[in-house]
């Protein structure tokens, strides 16, 4: 009761997909190594809150983080293609414009802290169980 799992084998690198996890929508991005080197290089800059790329993925290639804005909990776009996803390349929240890395950590508007990271672990490496 209360966990999900989540099928990884169908989402492209590049891709993502939303699912529900305790009526919370879970974002999952299959990052690109791009997007991996870029969530790491910015681990060097000053954030609000103040967190690595590490400390937030089990797995370089896979970010899990919880879809709601830390302002007002708005739903950021950026999981569709074609959804912008602000000028750090990860979610762009319409509600009051706040942006958010290829990590989930917040970087510009007002946000004040990064997504949150649900609990979850790999059963295997095609699959991730939420909760
Ligand atoms: Fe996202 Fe305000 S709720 S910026």
């Amino acid at each position: 009761v209360g966990t999900v799992d989540v099928d990884l084998s169908k989402i492209a690198v590049g891709g993502a997909l939303t699912v529900t996890w305790r009526g919370r929508p879970v974002f999952i991005r299959h990052r690109t190594e791009e997007e991996i080197a870029r969530a790491r290089a910015d681990d060097a800059v000053s954030l609000r809150d103040q967190q690595t790329d590490s400390a937030r993925v089990q797995r370089p290639e896979w970010l899990v983080v919880i879809g709601i804005c830390t302002h007002l909990g708005c739903i950021p776009l950026g999981q569709k293609a074609g959804e912008p996803r602000g000028e750090f390349g990860g979610w762009f929240c319409p509600c009051h414009g706040s942006q958010y890395d290829t990590s989930g950590r917040a970087r510009k508007g007002p946000a004040p802290r990064n997504l949150d990271v649900p609990p979850y672990h790999f059963l295997d490496d095609g699959t991730i169980r939420l909760g």
